[in-house]
């Protein structure tokens, strides 16, 4: 750990989930002791190979416990907490139940993190509040936070919600430090495989306007949002640096978007869910591309 802003011992919560893997493991890589909690896994390493907690996230006491040291074997100290967990999508559940377990996990975590006086929450948000999946045009692309949030899901409801509820509980206690990630579509290499038949049909992945998130980069943008310490809450989308796309992001813009203005001098094959402010703000930078792990025609 070369930045002494960085805490130290940090609770992960969603951590045996696709994303939560990617970022214990790259959180203990450069030396934070990590909590992982989920409310699935167990002791087996292909889980979470380390010190883990099962907690469901939507029982208050549970979370107070496993964030004050509560529980037997697990010590407090908590300097941060990185909230992973959640329904990941719209449609893998009943609404209801996405909005219930989801709203009630994330609130439990702010409520709980500030009760245990830890000062910093970093958690996922989710690209989707920028209007996914575009059946609405977007206001110009490329996307960026600047706008107000557009949920068109009762997932995505929850998400913005989430970006809501930050700013209040940093109203109520101005010391808190509340980083929320809008993360674009999580991928690990084992999914490049199909990248090059999305070329096919330009309409495949315009829902998201051809982003994606390698698992790693995501990891990379929470090691860098634990380090942030601006106090307040604010967002940051995360996508890599390009588009799932062998065609040019001009092209696919004028085909499938001819009346969206674009914003900026394009790089062919340059992310239309703009990770500008992430690199400013919090010095991301992604290192990976779906190109370096599959051969394009
Ligand atoms: N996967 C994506 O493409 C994507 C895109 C944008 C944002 N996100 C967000 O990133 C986060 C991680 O997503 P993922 O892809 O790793 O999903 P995942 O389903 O692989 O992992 C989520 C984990 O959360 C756990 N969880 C859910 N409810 C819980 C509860 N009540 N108590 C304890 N644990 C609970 C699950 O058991 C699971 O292990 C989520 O918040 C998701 O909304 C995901």
């Amino acid at each position: 750990m070369t930045d002494p802003a960085r805490p130290g011992r940090v609770v992960v919560t969603g951590a045996t989930g696709k994303l939560g893997r990617a970022v214990v493991a790259h959180l203990r890589g450069v030396g934070v002791d990590v909590l992982a909690v989920d409310r699935v896994g167990g002791r087996d390493p292909r889980d979470v190979d380390g010190e883990f907690l099962l907690v469901d996230l939507t029982d208050y006491g549970q979370v107070v416990e496993a964030f004050t040291g509560g529980a037997d074997e697990h010590a407090g100290g908590i300097d941060a907490v990185v909230h992973l967990a959640a329904v990941p999508a719209p449609g893998l559940m009943s609404n209801a139940t996405t909005f219930a377990n989801n709203s009630a996990a994330t609130y439990n975590v702010f409520a709980a993190a500030r009760a245990a006086g830890i000062r910093r929450v970093v958690w996922a948000s989710s690209e989707t509040v920028l209007g996914l999946p575009f059946d609405t045009p977007p206001p110009y692309a490329p996307v960026d936070e600047a706008y107000a949030p557009r949920p068109e899901s009762t997932y995505s409801l929850n998400k913005a919600l989430e970006e809501e509820m930050a700013r209040h509980f940093c109203r109520w206690d101005p010391e808190l430090v509340m980083v929320g990630l809008r993360f674009s579509n999580v991928m690990d290499v084992e999914d490049y495989a199909p990248f090059p038949s999305f070329d096919a049909d330009p309409t495949l992945r315009r829902w998201n306007l051809w982003g994606y998130i390698d698992a790693r980069d995501g990891a990379q943008a929470v090691e860098r949002a634990l380090a942030y310490d601006q106090p307040g809450a604010d967002v940051f989308i995360i996508a890599n640096a390009d588009t799932v796309m062998t065609r040019s992001s001009a092209s696919l813009m004028a085909e499938v978007y001819p009346d969206v203005e674009i914003r900026k001098d394009l790089g062919e094959h340059e992310t239309l869910l703009s990770i500008d402010k992430a690199r400013r703000v919090l010095g991301y930078e992604p290192r990976h591309s779906w190109r370096n792990h599959v051969r394009q025609a």
